[in-house]
């Protein structure tokens, strides 16, 4: 049975009530809404006048929600750098203000995206599912809230974590020339931080979008996405968000180091970075200083590279680690970029366009190479081999242009050039295979007993890489004892010089068998 119809009458009487009601509940206020005009527009940046409030490094709105930052702050124009592509803007459109600065979604729903600088998805994975958000920039940590290093952020490379190690929550520069393997490093660290309770935040800075692609597409098939965030700003983006992207980036691993974890930052590259500011500045008609680029340079990448540091236990004791890249002209490192970049970071891997083309992968100029602080956290069974293998390759180099020249040399001369060759052959690494810190171990003692000596340099290659086969039958407490902090003892060092030696013998150079005698 279906109710009874009700009269028209009764429900626009109940519809006209309902309005009244709502109505008479709300309260209307006057909210002051400053507005500002566009005077001028141009690639990156827009000049606008009539927000006399305004504050430093707020974000202003335009027309079609493209956002800005005000970063010129006078009494009658406003500099704005623009977060996105200029050309729907004309002069005459209006801009709101927004009352709060930058700032950029964090949290662990980031893992294995690919965003851009505002947060917006890449990757077409959907919407990124996180509630918090970070300014992107905040300042350090101060410096009693920092502990001193005392964990090695392992990279998986031999030369570097033997003769340059890195702590976490060290920042090491990457520099050298293009197409030198800068990223390479950078990604292989990444690829050695699977399983060792790193997150990594990989942020390619203005580089082109095939590049990135590639860097992307190997992290996943090598299962690092799962513990990597990606934030890119393309080489074709605007200035402004190239401008920013670094110190996101920096904010979304900070946001997880404050949660206690160890974090490893790579900023890819810095120069672009720099670029994108220097162009930016000149727009906004600041004044240029060394090679064009603006007084305040040094402070914009200070200020980001000082949030990397060790945190004290109170604070969670996480870590933020960073390895900035720089790419030099010409191997001029005494450049501006570079010097001031190698003066705030606490040590450098300086990448040699010689050794590259003469096949010395990675192409690590240990000459050039430092780490100011990582040493406090290496490994004593590491340190045992470090300083005489730094020392033995070193004298190498110097003496190694001599015996280009076919010169006669002395005995002791050509001993420590064959030695050097065999470091410099157990020091090649091919992209994207990490070496254990056991398989190291176990090379660098054979290296500093001189087992390699008897090998011949062209069946060098394929005696590491059985030797390294080999480093899985070190007992696991011989094994464990490379970890901890303890030296390592005369038992221990026999046990792997054992296994080292049966390895290696398969390739030593064999006696000529003697002649037998002749019949009288
Ligand atoms: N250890 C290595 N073994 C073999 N090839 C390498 C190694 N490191 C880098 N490469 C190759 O060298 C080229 C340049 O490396 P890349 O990291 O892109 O240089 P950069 O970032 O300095 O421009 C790439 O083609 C890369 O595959
Ligand atoms: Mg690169």
């Amino acid at each position: 049975m279906s109710e009874p119809p009700v009269p028209l009458e009764t429900s626009v009487d109940h519809g006209f009530a309902c309005v009244r009601q709502a109505l008479a509940a709300v309260q209307p206020r006057l909210a002051p809404h400053e507005v500002g005009v566009i005077t001028k527009v141009s690639i990156g940046i827009a000049m606008i006048s009539g927000l006399p409030g305004v504050g430093y490094e707020e974000l202003v709105r335009f027309p079609g929600g493209l956002l800005g930052i005000a970063f010129n702050v006078d009494e009658d124009e406003i500099g704005v750098i623009l977060l996105g592509d200029f050309q729907d803007l004309h002069t005459g459109d209006q801009v709101e203000r927004t009352g709060r600065v930058m700032d950029v979604a964090v949290g662990e729903g980031l893992l294995g995206r690919v965003i851009d600088p505002l947060g917006g998805p890449l990757d077409g994975k959907g919407l990124i599912a996180t509630d918090q958000r970070l300014p992107i920039e905040r300042p350090a940590p101060p410096i009693m809230d920092r502990a001193p290093v005392d964990v090695p952020l392992l990279t998986g490379l031999k030369a570097v974590d033997a003769l340059v190690p890195i702590a976490r929550g060290q920042r090491e520069l990457i520099l050298g020339d293009r197409q030198t393997g800068k990223t390479a490093i950078a990604i292989d660290t990444i690829l050695n931080q699977r399983g060792q309770n790193v997150i990594c935040v990989y942020c390619a800075i203005g580089q082109r979008a095939a590049a990135v692609a590639k860097v992307v597409a190997n992290l996943r098939e090598k299962g690092a996405m799962e513990y990597t965030v990606v934030v890119v700003a393309e080489g074709e983006s605007a200035p402004g968000l190239v401008y920013i992207t670094p110190y996101a980036a920096t904010s979304i691993a900070e946001y997880i180091m404050e949660k206690g974890r160890d974090v490893l930052i790579v900023y890819d590259d810095l120069t672009h970075h720099a670029r994108a500011y220097r162009e930016l500045s000149l727009l906004l008609r600041r004044p240029p200083g060394r090679e064009a680029f603006p007084g305040d340079i040094f402070y914009i990448h200070s200020r980001m590279l000082e949030r990397s540091t060790h945190l004290i236990k109170e604070r969670g004791g996480g870590s933020l680690s960073a390895l900035p890249v720089i790419e030099t002209t010409a191997q001029d490192i005494s450049a501006y970029i570079p010097t001031n970049l190698i003066s705030i970071t606490d040590g450098q891997i300086y990448l040699s366009p010689r050794l590259f083309e003469l096949g010395v992968l990675p192409a690590i100029d240990v000459g050039k190479s430092v780490s100011r602080v990582g040493g406090e956290a290496q490994r004593p069974a590491y340190r045992e081999f470090a300083s005489h293998l730094k020392l033995a390759y070193s004298q190498f180099e110097e003496l190694e242009t001599f015996a280009k020249f076919g010169t006669r040399l002395d005995d002791a001369t050509r001993k420590t050039i064959d030695h050097g060759e065999r470091i410099r052959a157990c020091l090649k690494q091919p992209e994207s295979q990490p070496v254990s810190m056991v398989q190291q171990i176990c090379v660098l003692m054979a290296l500093t007993a001189n087992l390699f000596e008897p090998i011949p340099l062209e069946k060098m290659n394929d005696a590491q890489q059985a030797l390294q086969k080999a480093a899985s039958k070190i007992p696991a407490d011989v094994a464990g004892r490379f970890t901890t902090a303890a030296k390592l003892s005369d038992g221990d060092r026999k046990t792997v010089l054992a296994i080292a030696t049966s390895a290696l013998a398969p390739f030593e150079l064999k006696p000529a068998p003697p002649k037998p005698a002749l019949p009288s």
